[in-house]
């Protein structure tokens, strides 16, 4: 990586620290994966408002702006409250950190590259320039922080708000990023880099398609049927899926969303879980959606969705008291065990909720006083009965 810097009002210096590379941990998936993932489909347009074919989509202060075939369509409330027409393809929208460094811009890249603005007064303004990249193509962008991160055909460059540096990485590929830290595949590795401190860091990974960055700021990266997640600077295989492929991979609130084949996944507190029978068309695209919720875009339509809280609350229960099911109770409350309750299943769990509490908090009588029983999970038993539903 050669970087060149672009001064726009300071002179930036920067240099990328040395690299540090990572193994993988080939660590077994965990058993719950293949259940079902709850959905809500969020009825998001009220008023059935015409928002054209759509290709990026930008939240702010109740307002989403749908960049697509009309242009720039303004929703507010679920009714339309303005477009904005003239430009019809798109690859990419996000708020971005003004040039001058002055708020919030509203900005769409084209098909053909260039940064258009989307103004108050509505009204599109090409400010390609104003970040340097007049001479570029811009492919796509991505917000981090207080910098914007443009993958241009050269590579990526920075704008911080004060300088645009150019670096020859990337080139080709599209990065992905969030939480300070930009990440991309190149040469049969993922690469990430600290934008704030510069760090790269690879991770060997072959056949590497997809990347994002998580909430907790964690590198996911998938492969065509396996994902692995970073946990203390090394790749960890998560999930291995066994049919399809992964087709779109996007870190939305606490979770990620991965498309797989025609069914919708979302990987959360560790565990994916995935749908049966969504069938959405081979080309749908994923858009992340602030609140954790997920856009799917295709030919088809558009639609979005986010996870049934019935679905979260079994969530809850796989995080918080299958651990400690195995820890314990699985020594006599496996299906056909000795004590003859089957508490293996979060329905199990359910359905005995009131005598778990007699036996587990009231009476402390299970486990049976033989069993070692960490005071902690006795308190967390309690804290999971109080919120379960
Ligand atoms: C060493 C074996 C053993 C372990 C470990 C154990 N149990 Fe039990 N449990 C039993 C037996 C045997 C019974 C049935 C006899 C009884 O009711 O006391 C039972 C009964 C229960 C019941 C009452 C079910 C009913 O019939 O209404 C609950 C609730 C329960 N256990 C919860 C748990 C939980 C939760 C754990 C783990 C934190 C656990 N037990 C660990 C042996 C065990």
């Amino acid at each position: 990586m050669k970087p060149i810097s672009i001064s726009l009002a300071l002179v930036g210096v920067l240099a990328l620290l040395p690299s540090c590379s990572s193994k993988i941990d080939p660590l077994p998936p965990k058993s719950t994966h293949d259940e079902s993932l709850g959905l809500r489909d969020i009825d998001w347009n009220l008023t059935k408002a015409d928002v054209g074919q759509v290709s990026a989509i930008v939240e702010v202060e109740g307002e989403t702006v749908f960049f697509g075939s009309h242009g720039a369509t303004i929703l507010q409330g679920g009714a339309i409250s303005s477009t904005v027409a003239g430009v019809s393809e798109w690859s990419a929208a996000t708020p971005i950190p003004a040039a001058d460094g002055v708020g919030t811009w509203i900005v769409g890249v084209t098909s053909d590259g260039k940064l258009l603005r989307l103004r108050a007064t509505g009204v599109f303004e090409d400010v390609t320039a104003r970040y340097g990249l007049d001479k570029d193509h811009v492919r796509a962008m991505i917000a981090l922080d207080t910098a914007v991160v443009f993958a241009v055909s050269s590579g990526i460059a920075i704008a911080d708000g004060k300088t645009v540096t150019h670096y020859d990485a990337a080139a080709g590929t599209t990065p992905a990023g969030g939480n300070g830290r930009l990440a991309w595949t190149e040469k049969g590795e993922v690469r990430t880099l600290d934008v704030k401190t510069k760090t790269l860091a690879r991770y060997p990974l072959t056949g590497a398609a997809f990347v994002t960055i998580d909430h907790d700021g964690n590198l996911v990266a998938a492969t065509a049927r396996a994902i692995y997640v970073e946990k203390e600077g090394a790749l960890h295989l998560a999930y291995t899926s066994p049919d399809a492929d992964v087709g779109a991979l996007v870190a939305a609130g606490t979770r990620v969303w991965v498309r797989l084949g025609a069914e919708l996944g979302a990987l959360e507190a560790g565990i994916l879980h995935r749908t049966k029978d969504l069938e959405l068309p081979a080309t749908t695209r994923l858009v992340p959606a602030m609140n954790g919720d997920v856009w799917t875009l295709s030919p088809a339509g558009l639609h979005r969705y986010g996870r049934d809280p019935a679905d979260l609350a079994r969530l809850d229960w796989e995080t918080t008291m299958l651990p400690i099911f195995a820890k314990v109770c699985s020594n006599c409350h496996q299906p056909g065990g000795t004590a003859n309750v089957d508490l293996s299943t979060y329905q199990g769990w359910l359905d005995y909720r009131g005598e778990i509490r007699k036996r587990v908090i009231d009476q402390r009588s299970m486990p049976p006083k033989s069993q070692t029983f960490a005071e902690s999970d006795r308190d967390a038993v309690k804290a999971w009965l109080d919120r379960a539903p």
